[in-house]
């Protein structure tokens, strides 16, 4: 046999061999997703034995904590590891000062008491801020116009101690302000809550694509203010870097980027400079975006799905917070070839 004119190269080599059948396309997978990456976001409201669509996202629905738990064992049936909780408050029980976020019975409170309660092997994840709970929306205090930073502390420090007190298993800082990590840590720790995660939005943007959730959450309204004042410029990543650093100096366990597929280049940078766990949020609006696409017919849910979920695990992210969780961990289960 004459030895190749070209070796090393085509025509000897062929990337392609191991394209030919699903077997070697296993084999050769760089990346995989598996349920143990998937969390669970979903949406509590009040009352009972209810739940109503979010018009914005098709699919998702806002349920009472009863249903709630329902859709949560149904959840760690189908071996999802995590959810995340947001409360949509009742517009009555909303205030300037969000006070309503430091009741220790408040909707937030009740869902993780009943869900710890009946499915006490899935985590609770819970945001720590305050926009479920002011009346206009922002995650902190405000004077005039201005979002107040230190102010805002002290009730957060409260917050984070009534959910931690109810069982929640990982308080999620996600207002994007200074100094959070740290002081949650302490006020934990001081009250005998060492165990309890803290997972920092440490790099959360001021994005387009929230729009779903605030419908979802009830925050939408009359936004005096602005949240660039504190969510990150879309047109960073050193200064994302910067924040991560600082929240893991404050004693951060575990790291957000969020939104999800538009900031995986985020991703891959905090996966590669700091090793630690990062998680990725595929947002509301990410959702509403593919759903809407798919439901028109004109992209295949399934298969776009399992490729967002794949670009998030290839660019470096350990979990992934997403709306289709449950679809994600159906479609896993019923498929193992590639
Ligand atoms: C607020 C919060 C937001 C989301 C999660 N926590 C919205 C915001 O900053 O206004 C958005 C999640 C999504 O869009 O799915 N603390």
């Amino acid at each position: 046999m004459s030895p190749s004119p070209f070796p090393g190269r085509y025509p000897t080599t062929r990337l392609r061999r191991l394209r030919q059948t699903p077997w070697l396309r296993r084999l050769a997978a760089e990346t995989t997703v598996t349920v143990d990456q998937l969390i669970w976001p979903c949406f509590v409201r009040p009352g009972e034995n209810a739940s109503e669509p979010v018009a914005s996202m098709p699919g998702v629905e806002r349920y009472s904590v009863d249903r709630l738990v329902d859709q949560v064992r149904e959840a760690a049936d189908l071996g999802i590891p995590a959810i995340a909780l947001f409360p949509a408050t009742e517009p009555e029980r909303r205030s300037p000062d969000g006070r309503e976020a430091t009741n220790p019975d408040n909707l937030m409170c009740r869902a993780i008491r009943a869900v710890k309660a009946a499915v006490p092997d899935i985590g609770v994840i819970g945001d720590v801020a305050l926009d479920p709970y002011t009346t206009h929306g922002h995650d902190g205090l405000m004077d005039g116009e201005t979002i107040l930073n230190d102010e805002t502390l002290e009730v957060l420090v409260r917050q984070a101690l009534v959910m931690a007190e109810a069982g929640l298993d990982v308080a999620a800082p996600s207002d994007m302000m200074d100094g959070r990590i740290g002081t949650l840590r302490s006020a934990l720790d001081g009250a005998g809550h060492r165990g309890v995660v803290l997972l920092s939005y440490a790099a959360k943007y001021s994005s387009a694509y929230y729009g779903p959730f605030r419908d979802a959450v009830g925050s939408n309204a009359r936004l005096i203010g602005d949240k660039r004042t504190y969510q990150m410029n879309p047109a960073n990543s050193d200064e994302a870097l910067r924040e991560i650093e600082l929240d893991l100096a404050e004693g951060a366990d575990m790291v957000m980027v969020k939104p999800g597929l538009p900031y995986l280049d985020i991703i891959r940078r905090a996966r590669d400079t700091f090793g630690v766990p990062v998680m990725a949020y595929q947002v509301s609006g990410e959702y509403a975006s593919m759903r809407a696409a798919c439901d028109q017919g004109w992209l295949s849910y399934p298969d776009v799905l399992m490729e967002t979920l794949m670009a998030f695990s290839r660019a470096g992210c350990s979990g992934i917070l997403t709306y289709a969780a449950k679809d994600a961990a159906r479609i896993l289960a019923g498929s193992s070839a590639g």
